[in-house]
């Protein structure tokens, strides 16, 4: 194993090297679990690999820090924040994802609006409104790109709704959105960095209209529950922490959500057996979106930075340095999963997953997250039948991305219910 990887040394992000570990980072992530726990890359970050590292990571945030934005150049600007806003200490520019207790948690709790009880009920018939337009569109053919044709759809269309946007506007927004690099924004191009600015002004204009339109008429949609609810609380709509806030969750929740999809769809495909059982047996859904959620986890690490010198397992990780939490690689250890290269819908501990996070971080869109891909798949599976990869179709590449696991394509056929 350690012969396979002996040039991952020099893995660094960008890297062409990097383009083909993406494939498959799992051998090169049990290579370091097992020898190099904490590993030093050449750019002076520190990989954290294991399950239970990366509990004990998110579990101490006042050593872990989620506000590595300033020490990133142009991040700020990349995500939407107006430094000069935060000279009030109080408001602080940083979102809540960027940002630690208790602006965090101050933050977070306006956010939670979205997933309330009453607003996940009547979510569950919108979003079954989107997904048969969505599958109306391809169902008569016999085939479909599933990513370009509907993943890259369903969350979109969704949070434009949630937000109260119109439709008409998706491919603009998506087209923002796309820009976004998240928490690997650091590892992109010059250009990629450029767009994603760009990219991040236009979005904030459009949204600052959306939030300003709200003040005075109201409507039942969640910005206007924001503005309200903002407004209620501080008495004043502080726009540049609101708009960054927005972005940064705007973009959370499309991205993710599009690779939760296809990575879902893709094992189902690569295992027959548990297609067939899931198709026979709708209760075992839910299982099969967290086992693909383990197996092939869309966001693959995130960063936290060390408020000070800390000692891990005989390393000293500086202060200051960033820090990788490899969820990826926590959800394919051996010493919480057993055999866990194997995608099995009926193991014991199923929802042991890291792949929303964990702690007080954890992913606040978790459950639209999985009732999109539950409605997803249940129509799906009910409309259509005999799921399998297109003739000459079956090998598939991911997209070359520091932290993501994103299909570049996948194509599939299938019969009419
Ligand atoms: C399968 C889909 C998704 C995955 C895999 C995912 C993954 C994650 C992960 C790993 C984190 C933790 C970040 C950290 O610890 O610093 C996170 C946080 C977050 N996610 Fe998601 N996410 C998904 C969908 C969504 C959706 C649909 C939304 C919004 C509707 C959303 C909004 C957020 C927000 C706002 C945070 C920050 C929470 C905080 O810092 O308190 N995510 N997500």
């Amino acid at each position: 194993m350690v012969k396979a990887y002996e040039n991952v040394e020099q893995v660094d992000y960008p890297n062409p090297k990097l383009a083909e570990l993406v494939q498959c980072p799992y051998g090169y992530y049990a290579e370091l679990r097992e020898s190099r726990p904490v590993h030093r890359l050449p750019s002076g970050d520190y990989v954290i690999s294991r399950y239970e590292d990366c509990i004990e990571v998110v579990n101490r945030p006042e050593d872990f820090s989620n506000r590595f934005g300033p020490a990133i150049p142009g991040f700020a600007e990349a995500s939407g924040v107006d430094l000069e806003s935060g000279l009030d200490a109080e408001i602080d520019p940083w979102p809540s994802p960027l940002n630690d207790s208790p602006h965090h948690t101050k933050k977070r709790a306006l956010l939670l609006a979205l997933v309330r009880r009453d607003r996940m009920v009547s979510y569950s018939a919108m979003i079954q409104g989107v997904v048969d337009q969505l599958i109306d569109k391809f169902a008569h053919r016999g085939i479909v790109e599933f990513r370009s044709e509907f993943a890259e759809h369903l969350p979109a269309l969704v949070i434009l709704k949630v937000f109260g946007v119109p439709d008409k506007d998706e491919a603009l927004i998506r087209s923002w959105m796309s820009k976004f690099q998240g928490h690997a924004f650091r590892h992109s191009s010059a250009l990629q960095q450029k767009e994603q600015i760009e990219a991040v002004t236009m979005a904030k204009e459009y949204f600052a209209r959306a939030l300003t339109g709200r003040v005075s008429a109201p409507r039942e949609d969640f910005l206007s529950d924001l503005v309200q609810a903002k407004l209620s609380r501080d008495g004043t709509l502080h726009m540049h922490a609101l708009l960054s806030e927005i972005i940064v969750g705007y973009q959370a929740a499309i991205h993710n959500t599009v690779n939760m999809i296809v990575n879902t769809m893709y094992l189902l495909l690569r295992h027959p057996d548990q297609m067939a059982r899931v198709c026979a047996e709708p209760s075992m859904l839910q299982n099969a979106i967290e086992e693909a959620l383990r197996v092939a986890s869309p966001v693959q690490w995130i960063q936290r930075i060390a408020a000070r010198d800390i000692e891990m397992h005989g390393v000293t990780i500086p202060k200051g340095s960033l820090i990788l939490l490899h969820f990826g690689s926590a959800n394919h250890d051996s010493t919480k999963f057993s055999e866990p290269e194997e995608f099995r819908i009926t193991r014991p501990n199923i929802h042991a997953h890291l792949a929303f996070g964990y702690g007080g971080h954890k992913c606040l869109g978790m459950p639209l997250a999985r009732l999109e891909a539950r409605i997803a798949f249940e129509s799906l599976f009910s409309r259509l039948k005999n799921f399998r990869f297109a003739e000459g179709k079956s090998e598939v590449r991911y997209l070359y991305s520091p932290n993501k696991r994103a299909l570049e394509a996948l194509h599939v056929q299938f019969d009419p219910a």
